[in-house]
């Protein structure tokens, strides 16, 4: 039997891999300036807590949950995002606030796969717990545009609502609920059933039946209170002042019943897909107390590292650097001197390879052209006789004897010489 992925799971080598750790690398960078440090939560937690975080009603719960009873008949779900999971390690651990932390996580969804849409993807992601101002909308919409422009993306768009607090949102619901009984038979199939549970819900339906039934629909906005108007418009305005451009997006409710005030997304424009959101977020301000905490706001987002990985692929962008080396070591002695010599030129911060067999030069020499390196250096029995190595410049096939202990030395300046010359 030949063992595959399972089906909506990937293996990544380089120069994928390679992206992927420049693409976290630079999410630290940016975050960690403004305060964000990175959390780990487990794997899997208590099934209950994503039930009651994200919602009994969404897809997420009803349909996608990778759920198991262990041996000891514990409920568990492989998380199927990262907010609620930091929420959890924010409540259970007692953190003071502002709360700031940024995040890479796995996340398990039963979906149907396709490009973009995967059963196992990663999450990098950020939590802010605490100010419930906007100004913490505002940061933490600047952090997802910046990290995105810092990859040299252009085609995208952010998109923005807002869907108040409780009470405007239960009055809104009403609404849409009157509305959706008189279209009821417009619905698809699935929400026909399930309308009046949580009509919200119908606004994120990719049907194209409901799409047609959301586009006449009431619009939250038009329900909001003075405090999520006054809010929302703050937001905006502070975008304009940071020179971040963004659409109104009236229905955009997000997939998780645990949002509040604002929501947003960014798609690309560069994918003809229907999974083109590559990250996106909101205010949940109820969230840590419904999970047991006490009342404090929070807002986040999610980036999906496969879709970016696909955007930048249709953008053209590549971010790997290949793995390089600076030296090849040619090893011709029967001795360890090597590796001590690999310990010298690596803290000196030159890069290294060489030979794991002690194969004839010419094959090892056959290794160095291949490599990327621009000096050999061979160390063979006679060398080692006179407390020398030999240095070879791979580009002009020039070489000389070096004494061993000027070997960092040499090395360094020969390097400056071959990159000024290229
Ligand atoms: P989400 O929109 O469900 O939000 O996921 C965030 C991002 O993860 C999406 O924009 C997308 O790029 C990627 N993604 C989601 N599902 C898949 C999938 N099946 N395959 C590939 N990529 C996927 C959340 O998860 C929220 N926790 C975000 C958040 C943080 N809200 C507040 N704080």
């Amino acid at each position: 039997m030949k063992f595959k992925t399972p089906t909506g799971t990937s293996d990544f080598f380089a120069p994928e891999s390679k992206e992927i750790e420049l693409l976290v690398a630079g999410f630290a960078k940016i975050t960690e300036k403004l305060g964000y440090s990175l959390l780990l939560t487990p794997i899997f937690e208590d099934s209950e807590l994503f039930r009651r975080g994200a919602g009994e009603t969404t897809d997420i719960v009803t349909k996608e949950m990778y759920e198991f009873t262990d041996r000891s008949d514990r409920k568990l779900t492989l998380k199927p995002e990262g907010t609620t999971s930091a929420i959890r390690a924010f409540i259970e651990h007692s953190y003071s606030t502002p709360f700031k932390c940024w995040y890479l996580t796995p996340a398990f969804r039963y979906e149907k796969p396709q490009a973009g849409r995967y059963r196992q993807h990663h999450q990098l992601g950020i939590e802010l717990l605490g100010p419930d101002s906007y100004f913490a909308d505002i940061e933490v919409i600047y952090i997802l545009i910046k990290f995105i422009e810092s990859l040299g993306l252009k085609q995208f768009k952010l998109l923005i609502n807002s869907m108040g607090h409780r009470d405007c949102r239960n009055l809104y619901k009403q609404k849409l609920l009157d509305y959706l009984t008189f279209n009821e038979d417009r619905l698809c199939d699935d929400h026909k059933l399930r309308y009046k549970i949580n009509p919200l819900r119908i606004l994120d339906c990719k049907k194209t039946e409901c799409i047609s039934v959301v586009v006449e629909a009431p619009l939250l906005i038009d329900y909001l209170c003075e405090d999520c108007r006054s809010h929302h418009e703050s937001v905006l305005n502070g975008l304009d002042n940071l020179g971040i451009i963004y659409e109104a997006a009236p229905t955009l409710v997000r997939g998780f019943d645990y949002y509040s005030r604002t929501t947003f997304e960014v798609q690309s424009l560069a994918l003809n897909s229907s999974q083109s959101a590559i990250g996106g977020g909101g205010r949940y301000d109820n969230l840590v107390a419904s999970l047991g905490g006490v009342e404090t706001a929070g807002i986040g987002f999610g980036i999906g590292i496969e879709r970016l990985l696909l955007v930048m692929k249709a953008e053209s962008i590549r971010l790997n650097e290949i793995p390089s080396c600076d030296v090849f070591i040619v090893n011709l002695a029967k001795e360890f001197l090597p590796m001590r010599l690999a310990d010298k030129l690596l803290s000196s911060n030159i890069k290294v390879s060489y030979s794991y067999e002690q194969s004839s030069m010419k094959s090892q020499m056959r290794q160095a052209d291949k490599s990327t390196a621009k000096i050999a250096l061979i160390v063979g029995d006679s060398e080692l006789k006179e407390s020398e190595v030999t240095i070879k410049n791979l580009i002009d096939s020039s070489q000389y004897r070096c004494p061993i202990e000027r070997v960092v030395q040499d090395i360094k300046k020969l390097l400056t010489t071959i990159e000024s010359k290229h």
